[in-house]
């Protein structure tokens, strides 16, 4: 399957069995917006408490909060987001159309032979780390990079634009009520640094973990849920003694891979990029990258954010943002190392992985089947129930099973079409387990377990079942 093909595949897999729908697709769409369905909705949350109880519980000193979207204006100005948070653009004259420039260079790069494709993203990369906005129009110039839509290369020069979105609060509408909805959930884990350290009495080192929405007026915004206007973070920040930050860097590195490649996933399909432009904040940062349809990109970021966002709102707020560090007897600003995945790249990423079409076809019938091979642990349905007839007292030994299993994990009944009909729909929402009650497990109480990546068969004592997908989706 070639990869561009993979990619409308997925997408349209995901609309066909209620994953993911494009936002208010009854009046055409909202462009970078989507919406989870059923199945999507099980999935992103499955993923979400992976990453938050992988967080919280398996670390005795990280805690997890919930801070608001709204946050006081004074936040952005101090974090440097109202004059930081840009990206440069570039409109093409013709078609009126805007473009990140990075991302119009590197769509470029992605025609040429490997070697010139290094060398314009290498050249490309020290402009961007100089600001050298010039340069970066006559990059794009020498290049003769076109606009897909008009096909010229009539180019504005480049340009700076903000990304945060901003509304206003109350009912007068001037600068003061002006508020922003939340570009990152770290600020809001900042401003909470003190009630969290005082109030659960936290040492350093410490995390704080928080996931929730965020929203950037991505100008270019493309790859299904890849970027989005409205997306979700899942992020902790990690207050370190300065001067330690270097080796806890290197730690979360390793640790955040780790909780990525126990998601099943291969380690060849990852791999670090450290930047070359460092952010305002950060003294050293790489991005996680998956292998993804379009290629290797970005699904986390791991930032050693110095003392910056701390220093910075002590200076904005008036008040002290320090630590006393009992062990030196000194007081200070912690170091922070931030780990920031987005949740809808995480669920894209699995997605992406466990997609499968099958050939099946024998010597005697053509077959073949779509099958998501989900980890277990984060697959929507659990455990498909299936009486193979709607009689002899077999939905009744069903529906017991059911309410063994359903207070432990999600669980799906179904009585109607064939069973391998229903087999085939389980295999396309990634349901690992499906179990089928039939007159034999009146006469020995077995039942016939399905496992859908092999699609082979056992029979099972049906007390054991509760305790098979306990086992398979336990999560540490
Ligand atoms: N607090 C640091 C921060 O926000 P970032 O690299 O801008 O860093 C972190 O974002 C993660 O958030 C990215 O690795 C990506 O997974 C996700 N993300 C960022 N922008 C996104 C967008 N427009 N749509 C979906 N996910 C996005």
């Amino acid at each position: 399957m070639a990869n561009d093909n993979k990619l409308q595949n997925i997408i349209a897999h995901c609309k066909e069995y209620g994953f993911i729908f494009q936002s208010s697709e009854i009046y055409d769409g909202l462009a970078a917006v989507y919406d989870y369905g059923q199945y999507g909705a099980e999935l992103k949350k499955n993923i979400r408490d992976y990453w938050w109880r992988s967080m919280t519980q398996m670390h005795d000193n990280i805690v997890g909060i919930d801070a608001a979207i709204f946050m006081h204006p004074t936040v952005w100005k101090a974090s440097g987001h109202v004059d930081n948070f840009s990206d440069p653009m570039i409109d093409n004259k013709d078609s009126k159309k805007r473009y990140r420039v990075d991302h119009l260079i590197e769509a470029h790069a992605e025609t040429l032979a490997k070697e010139d494709a290094e060398a314009l993203l290498q050249k490309m990369d020290s402009l961007l780390a100089e600001n050298d906005f010039a340069g970066l129009k006559a990059l794009i110039e020498d290049n003769k990079i076109k606009c897909a839509v008009s096909g010229t290369g009539n180019w504005t020069d480049v340009r700076q634009f903000n990304l945060m979105f901003s509304t206003e609060m109350g009912s007068v509408a001037d600068d003061a009520d002006k508020v922003y909805l939340r570009p990152e959930t770290a600020q809001g884990i900042f401003v909470n640094f003190l009630n969290v350290q005082k109030s659960g009495r936290m040492k350093i080192p410490f995390g704080i973990a928080q996931t929730g929405k965020a929203f950037r007026n991505e100008i270019v915004a493309r790859g299904f849920i890849f970027r989005m206007r409205e997306f979700e973070q899942m992020e902790m920040q990690f207050f370190v003694r300065p001067g330690t930050q270097k080796e806890w860097y290197e730690y979360w590195k390793d640790t955040r891979m780790k909780w990525h490649l126990s998601l099943g996933i291969p380690a060849d399909h990852y791999r670090f990029h450290d930047h070359v432009k460092l952010a305002h904040y950060a003294d050293a940062a790489c991005d996680i990258e998956y292998d993804f349809p379009m290629g290797f990109k970005e699904v986390e970021g791991v930032h050693s954010r110095t003392d910056f966002d701390l220093k910075a709102h002590q200076e904005y707020s008036g008040k002290k943002l320090t630590y006393f560090d009992t062990e030196i007897n000194q007081h200070y600003v912690p170091y922070v190392i931030e780990t920031s995945i987005g949740l809808d790249r995480a669920v894209m990423m699995v997605l992406s992985e466990a997609y499968a079409e099958e050939d099946l076809s024998t010597a005697e019938k053509q077959d073949s089947r779509v099958v998501l091979k989900l980890p277990p642990k984060v697959a929507p349905i659990k455990l498909a129930i299936l009486p193979l007839l709607k009689k002899d007292g077999l939905p009744e030994i069903a529906r017991e099973l059911l309410e063994e299993c359903r207070t432990y994990f999600k669980c799906f009944y179904e009585e109607k079409d064939t069973i391998g009909k229903r087999y085939r729909r389980q295999d396309a929402i990634g349901t690992p387990f499906c179990v089928t009650i039939d007159h034999q497990t009146k006469e020995d109480q077995t039942v016939t377990i399905r496992y859908r990546d092999t699609m082979t068969q056992e029979r099972i004592p049906i007390a054991s079942v509760k305790e098979l997908v306990m086992q398979a989706i336990q999560a540490f």
